[in-house]
């Protein structure tokens, strides 16, 4: 296929401030001589920011990292992520083609885009909400037919799934990415024999599913605020700005729903004001008992709580939480608290049952995933 600039190009591009101080701090990841090497992520966050990649965004990029701007060009016409034309404004459609894809259906899918959106690919749809385009394998074949919609994937479709999918996201909603048919991950027709813990209820979704709704910018464009914004090889933080409105979310993307009967305004219960717990302002449960910092004796692991990773134990202690005995004492209200302000992981302390964990590990005991964990 042959990639070009698009005709009809915009004066200027410039990031947004959020933005522009992500694309500052991700070149301070590479040696001096060698920013150049940032070019990818840079120019993936423009086409995040607008959509896609306009000349003056390549070439305000280029800039950034002292390339010339035919250097930036081969980069954006070389990788088919990039998109050289205006985006449907609501998602970009990416439907797999390729043989495991096309055998399970692509083709009635690629016939919906037709019908729904525009009869050629990267053309527009008459209301300029949506577009599409066919693609190579995605590498989600166990899941055919699959398409990739904004930055998500959504597998096990049909015809008739994606014809749904496409009207709820014109009428403002964002399905749940992951399979459309029930199929909890790529498990096998005939069921599973093992690793079927899933199958208790416990999980709502698979992890991938369960992080792109927790995260929830399937198809949003990105201006900088979604995340905290980190250099932390440099040990800082960049000042979060003004956060815009997610898109909406259908009932099924809720992160572990929180009782109502814990609703409470918020209440300090430490004389401590920890840096991140003190930006966030929950709306719900009750904030739990906080220290400054980790007593003499040092912080335990948190990492032994199942689901607790390094980034979820970091963003756990800058909330003021430390050790074992603290997270063992939480109440409902304050689980609904601390779910609520984990950003980017809301839901993980109930899902996981991190203060049943805690109790046992606090008591001087072992999980079963403490011991592998030790073991390991
Ligand atoms: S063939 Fe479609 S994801 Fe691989």
């Amino acid at each position: 296929m042959l990639r070009r600039l698009h005709a009809d190009q915009p004066d200027t591009f410039a990031f947004t401030p959020a933005n522009q101080a992500w694309a500052e701090a991700q070149i301070t990841k590479y040696p001096e001589g060698r920013q150049a090497s940032a070019i990818i992520p840079l120019l993936w966050r423009a086409q995040e920011q607008t959509g896609w990649l306009t000349r003056a965004a390549i070439e305000h990029v280029s800039d950034m990292l002292g390339m010339a701007y035919i250097r930036g060009l081969e980069v954006a016409s070389f990788y088919f992520m990039f998109q050289l034309q205006p985006v449907g404004s609501v998602a970009h459609i990416q439907i797999c083609g390729t043989t495991s894809c096309m055998i399970c259906g692509a083709e009635d899918l690629v016939a919906v885009c037709q019908d729904k959106i525009a009869k050629n690919p990267h053309d527009l749809s008459s209301d300029g909400k949506f577009s599409w385009e066919e693609v190579e394998c995605l590498g989600a074949c166990a899941n055919a037919p699959m398409a990739q919609i904004g930055k998500d994937y959504f597998e096990d479709l049909t015809a008739a799934k994606l014809s749904d999918m496409i009207d709820a996201m014109a009428a403002g909603e964002v399905p749940v990415p992951g399979p459309q048919n029930g199929r909890f991950a790529a498990e096998p027709l005939s069921g599973l024999t093992s690793l079927k813990d899933h199958e208790s209820g416990k999980y709502q979704y698979n992890a991938s599913a369960q992080l792109a709704t927790d995260i929830g910018d399937s198809i949003k464009r990105i201006d900088g605020t979604e995340v905290p914004l980190l250099a932390p090889w440099q040990g800082k933080t960049a000042p979060k700005a003004k956060a815009t409105p997610k898109p909406k979310a259908p009932a099924k993307a809720k992160t572990p729903a929180i009782p109502k009967a814990t609703a409470a305004p918020v209440e300090a219960t430490s004389k401590a004001k920890p840096a991140a717990a003190d930006k966030k302002s929950a709306t719900v449960g009750k904030k739990p008992r906080t220290m400054k910092e980790p007593r003499k004796s040092g912080a335990d692991d948190l990492k032994l709580i199942k689901g607790v990773g390094p980034k979820l134990e970091k963003l756990v202690n800058s909330l003021g939480f430390w050790h074992f005995d603290q997270v063992a004492k939480w109440s409902g209200d304050e689980v609904a608290w601390v779910d609520q302000n984990l950003e980017g992981f809301k839901g993980r302390v109930s899902r996981d049952d991190w203060v049943a964990q805690a109790k046992v590990l606090a008591s001087g005991g072992e999980t079963e995933f403490s011991s592998r964990a030790k073991k390991k």
